[in-house]
């Protein structure tokens, strides 16, 4: 076995234990391919957060079969779909040599170890052991000039419509003291990094098992941490609206220089009978007010937000609050899904999923356009404007190069130039407004 290829669906979370795996994988000699027809071990990380990517997953596997005919591959599955489908993979699916759930892929390395043998592997465990810090010693490969840490795993909300609790565990928060050891360790074997970003299920809710550090003073200690050391950028996500304080708030004024002015805080609805049914633990009022407090405070913020239409009992008139929260709020972007009913949930258990699925969909349509329309609008606050842009891909056409990269308000923007630029912060004039993305020319 030399090569790999891992196929990633779902979350950021599932992000960066894809590239903790590669990085376990490189330190046992293999290496990454970029075409799965090329790999002896193809692992795919799954996502079951809805029906879709889930299926999507078990596809990809699916297609795999016959690379494992043709060329002998070894095809393994990890994350929240196994999770939940425990030994059914296993048993359905006998060309998948491992199957692994989410509290033990660190243990891969012995799991090949089995494979070599000839065996199958079956290890989806029932809850996390404090073996999994271990991963903080593996540095993880950067994507592009940017560095992913987790920080938080896992959820105890339960929100009623939501698996991930089920799948992910008991939430806890990564000792502060091994967040320093393991950016230290990526920035020493990946000197060039020059964001960071730190990762949670709910990150407002981090607090540290030993100091009882919460979010606020991460990123405060962070931030000194790595003074001196090229890290330009630190980013955060996921803010749980319950938990997004004024406290959090005025500590990103007083480091407004690097931790960048974009907050990912989802809704998922504007109407308060929903909210309660989703038991998501605020009001929209409450909702409104962080967001006030958030741009009076910072008024040059970016604010994304996940939303799910069709949720059990949404008439129009709650859908139309949503509506109305999305006019107040301007966000720079928003997701929205169509609601999905997850096994294990509450909503599965208890609740009728009594929106038909046209009408989620004329939903999920209507609510898309509006967020579109407010992103656009958003977006042409930038035009002929200069704006810094950390370039994350480039790509050589003809005599220039194509760059793409990320503006402090997190705004994807492209341009050219002849210039060979490094993965590093530029000065772009902004040119055109679109609503996912802008363009500029380089500001010299
Ligand atoms: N922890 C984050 C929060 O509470 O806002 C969200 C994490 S969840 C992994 C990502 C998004 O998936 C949610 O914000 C929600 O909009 C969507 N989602 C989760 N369960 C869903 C379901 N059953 N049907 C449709 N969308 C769902
Ligand atoms: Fe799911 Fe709610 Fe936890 Fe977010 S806070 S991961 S939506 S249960
Ligand atoms: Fe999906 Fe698991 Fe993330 S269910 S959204 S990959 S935590």
């Amino acid at each position: 076995m030399k090569t790999f290829f891992i196929k990633v669906f779902g979350c950021q979370m599932n992000e960066y234990d894809s590239l903790k795996v590669k990085a376990i994988l490189e330190s046992l000699g293999l290496k990454e391919v970029k075409n799965v027809n090329e790999a002896d071990l193809i692992l795919v990380d799954t996502c079951t957060v809805r029906e879709k990517p889930e299926n999507k997953a078990l596809s990809f596997l699916g297609q795999c079969k016959k690379l494992k005919k043709e060329r002998g591959a070894i095809l393994g599955i990890f994350g929240c779909v196994p999770q939940r489908l425990r030994r059914k993979i296993f048993e359905e699916m006998p060309y998948v040599d491992i199957v692994i759930g989410t509290f033990n892929y660190h243990l891969l390395p012995l799991y090949l170890e089995k494979v070599k043998e000839g065996k199958r592997v079956f290890e989806v465990w029932n809850k996390y052991s404090l073996e999994e810090n271990k991963l903080a010693f593996y540095p993880s490969p950067p994507k592009g000039p940017i560095s992913y840490i987790t920080i938080q795993i896992g959820c105890n909300r339960f929100c009623t419509y939501c698996i991930v609790p089920f799948v992910r565990g008991r939430e806890r928060s990564k000792p502060f003291s091994l967040i320093i050891k393991e950016i230290d360790k990526t920035l020493e074997k990946y000197p060039y990094i020059k964001e960071i970003q730190l990762l949670g299920q709910n990150i407002d809710f981090y607090k540290c098992p030993e100091t009882g550090y919460e979010l606020k003073d991460v990123l405060k200690k962070v931030s000194e941490h790595v003074f001196n050391k090229g890290i330009k950028r630190i980013r955060f996500v996921t803010s749980h609206p319950a938990g997004f304080s004024k406290d959090l708030v005025d500590t990103l004024k007083d480091l407004k220089d690097i931790v960048m002015p974009y907050i990912h805080l989802p809704p998922q609805s504007g109407s308060n009978k929903i909210l309660k049914l989703m038991r998501r633990g605020y009001t929209k009022e409450e909702y409104l007010e962080k967001i006030n407090y958030l741009k009076e405070i910072l008024p040059n913020v970016a604010i994304s937000g996940d939303f799910i239409v069709g949720f059990p009992e949404e008439t129009k008139k709650d859908f139309e609050e949503t509506l109305e929260l999305v006019k107040k709020v301007k966000y720079d972007q928003g997701f929205v899904f169509a609601y999905n009913p997850r096994p294990f949930t509450y909503a599965a258990t208890f609740l009728k999923d009594n929106v038909p699925k046209d009408e989620k969909i004329k939903r999920l349509q209507t609510l898309n356009s509006f967020l579109m329309r407010s992103a656009l609008e958003k977006n042409k606050t930038f035009l002929e404007k200069n704006t810094e842009v950390l370039i994350t891909k480039k790509e050589k056409k003809g005599e220039k190069y194509l760059y793409e990269g990320r503006n402090p308000q997190n705004k994807i923007v492209i341009f050219e130039s002849e210039k060979n630029l490094d993965f590093d912060t530029v000065n772009v004039k902004i040119k055109e407004a679109y609503p996912y993305y802008l363009k500029g020319v380089l500001n010299v």
